[in-house]
């Protein structure tokens, strides 16, 4: 039992030190376990709040197609409902992500790109997402992000 106005002693486990401690069978995709905690529709609603938000944007509004938007937004759905360890459709229906590849017809600069980014931080804020989960989407996001500019 904890002493009154003492601190405990035994520090929370840092991220450092989980990793060090994880045997090296564990899972290596880090954002697969996401949809088994949130669920398949949390990646739903997040996906259409960013989507609601696309084409009022003077970036990336008008990179997007107008009269497909949501195809476009079952198409990212999809693929995150896949990334975060749900259901396996986007590559039934899609094949490999091939995802350079196919956002090589648009211009994706820093700007486009930070944009995105904050189009998708400003739907996590709207549906209050743990912060434990958010942090670990967002750093995932970010990584695929940075790797799509291509100008
Ligand atoms: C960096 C800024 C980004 C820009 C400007 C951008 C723009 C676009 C555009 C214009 C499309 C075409 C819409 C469609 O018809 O499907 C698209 C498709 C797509 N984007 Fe992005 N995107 C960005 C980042 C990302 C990120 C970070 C991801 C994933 C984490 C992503 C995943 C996808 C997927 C899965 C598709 C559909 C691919 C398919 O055809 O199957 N995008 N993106």
């Amino acid at each position: 039992m904890a002493l009154k106005g003492v601190a405990p002693r035994v520090a929370a486990p840092t991220l450092r030190a989980v990793s060090e401690a994880s045997p090296p069978s564990l899972p290596v995709d880090p954002v697969a376990h996401i949809v088994p905690l949130i669920g398949e529709d949390a990646v739903r609603t997040l996906v259409a709040a960013f989507y609601r938000r696309v084409p009022r944007d003077p970036i990336l509004g008008p990179m997007y197609p107008p009269q497909d938007l949501s195809g476009a937004q079952a198409r990212l759905t999809s693929f995150l409902v896949q990334r975060f360890g749900g259901s396996k459709a986007y590559s039934r229906e899609r094949g490999h992500p091939r995802l350079r590849m196919r956002h090589a017809p648009f211009r994706v600069d820093q700007a486009a790109r930070d944009r995105w980014m904050e189009l998708m931080r400003a739907a996590m804020d709207e549906l209050g997402f743990d912060a434990r989960v958010r942090a670990e989407v967002e750093v995932f996001l970010d990584g695929v992000a940075t790797f799509l500019v291509n100008s």
